[in-house]
């Protein structure tokens, strides 16, 4: 069975979730089909990508060996996991590099996401770093190319500039932030175009839920999808271990790590992009994408894990 490129994936979800059908990613090795409708998020330019996506943080840097990453990426996009998270900075390019090798012949069917540094953004160096990432990616526009983490605030404006200046040259498709607060957005938005903002990537999970007061409910408001960083807890995956996330993933008959990143991404706003080096983990990662968690079994991980005061 052929899978539906990106553009074709977002025309058939466009306007509702995906269907089973268009969304139904078949592994060949293992024969394991994916049912269940997919969970999508719709930027607000209208781009639809699938609410799993895939980290790189430290991929391309010796965790696993290269070959178990490049095929555990490769895994992921084929069933489904089309977004896949870099940065210029991961491994010094590294982690840039190895996803070359996974899109090379498949570029439509991926969502790429790249980031440029704070001190990257004066004079021509945004320009500079988003041209070495193409390079290292081996492709000529990305889809989304986010600010890493905050500049100064008085820097905004020239930031908001470096960006559509890329955008008008066709290097990339919309672009964003990372971990920005909501006074930090709130100042965006006041510099002119700083309000084309696509979104802004931070962390989020089960074990700290405290852009809920907050960025989430902002994010929401203003129409813009939320990036979860760390799904699963950050490196070890220490969450992962939790009886009550076991327990309803036996219920299931999945992971923990699947009803972890079911959870993360409940509310239809939230893209989560968990990491992994592992076929094993990442095909457990993809059944999040048609996992619904019952009313019961949210208030058990909210009675688990409560949101914290402010
Ligand atoms: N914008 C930012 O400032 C920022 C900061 C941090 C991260 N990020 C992005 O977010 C991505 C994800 O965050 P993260 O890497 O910190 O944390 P994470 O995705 O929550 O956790 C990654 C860890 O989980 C393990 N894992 C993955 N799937 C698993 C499964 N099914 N069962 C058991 N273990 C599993 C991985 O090991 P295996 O490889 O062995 O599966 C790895 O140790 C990063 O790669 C990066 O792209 C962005």
């Amino acid at each position: 069975m052929r899978l539906p490129n990106r553009r074709e994936f977002n025309d058939v979800a466009l306007g509702s979730l995906v269907t089973l059908s268009a969304a139904m990613a078949l592994d060949a090795a293992t024969a394991v089909v994916l049912t269940g409708a997919a969970r999508t998020v719709k930027f607000r330019g209208g781009t639809i990508v699938a609410a799993i996506g895939q980290g790189s943080g430290s991929i391309g840097q010796g965790r696993h060996p290269a070959a178990d990453e490049e095929e555990a990426l490769y895994t992921g996009l084929s069933l489904g996991m089309t977004l896949i998270d870099t940065s210029g900075n991961y491994g010094e390019g590294r982690s840039e590099e190895l996803i070359k090798r996974v899109i090379a012949g498949q570029r439509d069917r991926a969502f790429v996401v790249s980031k440029v540094e704070a001190n990257e953004v004066t004079g021509d160096a945004m320009a500079r770093a988003c041209q070495a990432t193409l390079s290292r990616l081996g492709t000529d526009h990305l889809d989304l190319y986010l600010l890493h983490w905050p500049t100064p605030n008085a820097e905004f404006s020239e930031v908001v500039a470096g960006f559509e200046s890329l955008r008008a040259a066709g290097k990339v498709r919309a672009w964003g932030v990372s971990n920005f607060t909501v006074p930090q957005m709130e100042d965006l938005f006041q510099i002119p175009q700083g309000d084309r903002c696509a979104t802004n990537q931070v962390l989020y999970n089960l074990g700290d839920r405290r852009i809920e007061h907050d960025l989430l409910p902002w994010c929401e408001q203003h129409g813009m999808p939320v990036m979860a960083y760390s799904p699963l807890g950050g490196t070890g995956a220490s969450l992962l271990r939790d009886p009550t996330l076991v327990r309803i993933g036996a219920a299931h008959e999945c992971s923990a790590a699947a009803v972890a990143l079911a959870w993360t991404i409940r509310n239809g706003n939230v893209i989560g992009i968990p990491e992994s080096g592992s076929v094993a983990h990442v095909k457990e990662n993809a059944v999040a994408l048609s996992l619904t968690l019952t009313p019961q079994e949210l208030q058990s991980l909210d009675a688990a894990y409560p949101l914290p005061n402010r």
